[in-house]
């Protein structure tokens, strides 16, 4: 006689591996030094535009800077008044263009309203868009090309493949459709190479019922800005979650008077997930590092030459 087994459904019990942005940052960090000691002729050099006084602006160029100077590389901050005319900066992004110290530029972005931000990126020397925004990139990473990637999409793939995620054969869904992060990433799944070959929807804020995609994704991209959107009763169990937002919300507790989220709510995400990346310590840290590493390679010519 055949015993039947009881009809147990197995629940993840574990709660969610922390997929470490600060580990492997610093790891991509030590290997930059270490091929700059074998290149030791190259100097790596990135040139910072920062048009206006956005005080986040500010602040993320400073960080960039400080991190070209830990790595040994040049750096210039060009600060730009808010009322500089498009063709003033464009006259600059050419002097950088033309410049054999300069191998990376990048223009923190936003730019003030009166600007065209597509023309100013895309008079930036594609084989110096370290930021990979300029059509020439974004087209070759459509078509599976060797090209810049942009920063943040870049380290969530490194993420990806360095914890080992199984992407092969998976459906990831994105949220969001930014060109910095949404597309690109939804591309960089979609590739037939290691760490992708996923199934892959992209929702946004025009999705009828985004909880019909996510309930169904092994894997979840969340960058749509805002605040802890994502919540358990979304996801499937063992789903493994890339969380992209910075958001500040209110916190009486603490003495700033607010805390920094992600768009995943991750007090209830991690209960149900595998592996999930906090915030902050999760893609945050990623995008420095790949912004070096893409200035790097633009240094030693491994994407054009
Ligand atoms: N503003 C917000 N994110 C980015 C980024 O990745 N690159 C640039 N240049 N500006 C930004």
């Amino acid at each position: 006689m055949a015993i039947k087994k009881k009809n147990t459904v197995s629940k993840n019990t574990e709660p969610a591996k922390i997929i470490d942005g600060k580990v492997i940052a610093n790891h991509i960090t030590d290997e930059i030094k270490r091929l700059l000691k074998i290149n030791n002729t190259i100097k790596p050099g990135l040139a910072l535009i920062l048009v206006g006084s956005n005080p986040a602006s500010e602040i993320y160029v400073r960080m960039k800077e400080k991190k070209c100077a830990e790595l040994g590389f040049y750096s210039v901050i060009n600060k730009i008044s808010e009322k500089v005319s498009e063709m003033e900066l464009l006259a600059h992004i050419r002097a950088y263009n033309n410049s054999s110290k300069i191998h990376g530029i990048l223009i923190q972005l936003p730019l003030p309203k009166h600007i065209n931000e597509r023309k100013v990126l895309e008079a930036v020397d594609f084989r110096k868009d370290v930021d990979g925004f300029h059509p020439m990139n974004a087209g070759r990473l459509l078509i599976g090309e060797k090209c810049f990637i942009p920063c943040t999409p870049a380290g969530i793939f490194e993420l990806i493949k360095r914890y080992n995620v199984e992407t092969s054969g998976k459906y990831a869904v994105v949220i969001g459709r930014s060109n910095i992060v949404g597309k690109p990433i939804a591309n960089l799944l979609l590739q037939k190479t290691k760490g992708a070959n996923c199934t892959v929807s992209i929702t946004h804020s025009g999705t009828a019922n985004i909880t019909e995609f996510t309930k169904n994704a092994d894997i979840i991209v969340a960058a749509l800005g805002k605040p802890e959107f994502l919540k358990a009763n979304m996801i499937k169990e063992g789903v493994v979650i890339i969380d992209v937002g910075i958001n500040r919300i209110e916190d009486s507790n603490s003495p700033k008077g607010y805390k920094v989220v992600g768009d995943v709510d991750f007090k209830s995400c991690s209960k149900k997930a595998s592996m999930i990346t906090p915030v902050p310590g999760g893609v945050g840290p990623m995008t420095i590092a790949m912004l070096m590493k893409n200035t790097l390679d633009s240094a030693l010519k491994k994407i054009y030459n």
